[in-house]
């Protein structure tokens, strides 16, 4: 077989395969409710629109330094500095095409093949197959309900063996959204201190925090936890810009080195355009985020009400991000028209064909007993969506 081990030994995402059928179901003329998605439902602030037009106009289409422009890396050292108290300077910062792109550039500079990386699960799809394709070893460390879907101080140690090298860390989570809280990260901080591991903190929802709570930056607690951290954000969620592919990463001058030496040989810089939208998007007003921040939350306690409001489905009240993430257990053995619902994948067929709702199953985030729901849609298709999963549910026998 001429295919690399590498290649053969990723999994395909199965959020993107749910999206992908329920858009052509749509395209196919049928009527399904998405919350497979997992961006925003918005358009990106006109803004920050004007500011890439006017780039564009005046011809700044040509290669930028490969980590981004100096302006755009002191615009994320100011926002590091506002929102997270976090100092870097612009030669610590590394800009790439999405924050999946920093974490990649982040993994494959600090996992050497044979390193363990824990990852706390329920976790982001993406997380095991970046370790595995720098031939690391993907530790996982299962956290439910019990725990707010979070890994205690305890379950990080009894996972750590003399290989483990880097934790990956995503507060405010997807699928799950929960939000570690100070004092939580303070206990995992010291570990990684005592331990000798590194921590990718993925930042990416740190806007879409809710009930009053706080994001909380885990580099942001010490100087020596700082040093061990790269720090990992970017723009898709927070200003609606998925499309404009602009993540970046704050570390260590020397880890920063040497993923931009990765990013020189693999994509060089983003996007020239997109890095002035970003500019625009960091220092502008942030009126918008505000505004769909506010929307997300309105609808999360629609749809936390809803989904609790069904016989069978046990669904937490996310504390971040714009998921959440039921427990359907209670329905696997239950039968629609004679075939069981063995599972949550069974499951989520099922309400794909009965409903014409689109959900993603949770095996895929380590969580077989959920599933997930994007509520990066409108108010209307939450509700709708509601009743009809409340419908399928009350037909299974
Ligand atoms: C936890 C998490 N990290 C990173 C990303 C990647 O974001 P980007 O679109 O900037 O690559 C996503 C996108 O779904 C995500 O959910």
């Amino acid at each position: 077989m001429a295919i690399s081990r590498r290649a053969q030994n990723i999994s395909p995402s199965p959020t993107l395969a749910i999206t992908a059928k329920a858009k052509q179901m749509k395209a196919e003329g049928i009527d399904v409710i998405s919350f497979g998605a997992g961006e925003p439902d918005f358009d990106t602030p006109e803004n920050i629109k004007a500011a890439a037009c006017k780039a564009l106009g005046s011809g700044f289409t040509k290669y930028t330094a490969t980590a981004g422009t100096l302006g755009l890396r002191q615009a994320i050292c100011n926002k590091l500095k506002q929102d997270n108290a976090l100092s870097y300077k612009p030669s610590q910062i590394i800009v790439s095409n999405g924050a999946k792109h920093s974490l990649y550039n982040a993994v494959m500079t600090l996992c050497d093949p044979g390193d363990e990386v824990i990852i706390p699960a329920p976790y982001w799809v993406t997380y095991p197959e970046q370790v595995k394709l720098a031939e690391g070893t993907p530790v996982f460390v299962k956290a439910d309900e019990n725990t707010g879907f979070k890994i205690t101080p305890q379950m990080l140690l009894s996972a750590i063996t003399d290989k483990t090298k880097v934790l990956m860390l995503n507060s405010p989570s997807n699928p799950t959204g929960a939000v570690y809280s100070r004092q939580e990260l303070v206990a995992i901080a010291e570990i990684a201190i005592q331990k000798n591991l590194y921590v990718i903190s993925d930042e990416i929802y740190e806007k879409m925090v809710y009930n009053g709570g706080r994001h909380v930056s885990i580099a942001s607690l010490g100087d020596e936890i700082k040093k061990r951290t790269v720090v990992i954000n970017g723009l898709s969620k927070s200003h609606s810009m998925t499309g404009w592919r602009i993540g970046y990463a704050a570390a260590e001058p020397q880890i920063t080195a040497a993923m931009v030496h990765i990013q020189d040989h693999s994509a060089s810089n983003p996007v020239s355009f997109s890095q002035s939208g970003a500019v625009e998007a960091l220092l502008g007003s942030q009126e918008s985020v505000k505004m769909m921040v506010e929307e997300f939350n309105k609808r999360r306690k629609v749809i936390t009400a809803g989904l609790s409001a069904i016989p069978g489905i046990v669904c937490p009240e996310p504390g971040g991000a714009f998921y959440v993430f039921p427990n359907v257990s209670a329905l696997f053995g239950k039968t629609a028209g004679g075939a069981v619902i063995e599972d949550a994948d069974a499951f989520a067929a099922y309400l794909l064909d009965e409903a014409r709702v689109a959900v993603v199953p949770g095996g895929g985030f380590g969580a077989p007993n959920n599933i997930r729901l994007s509520y990066a849609t409108s108010m209307a298709n939450i509700e709708k969506g509601i009743v009809r999963i409340a419908e399928a549910v009350g037909k299974l026998a």
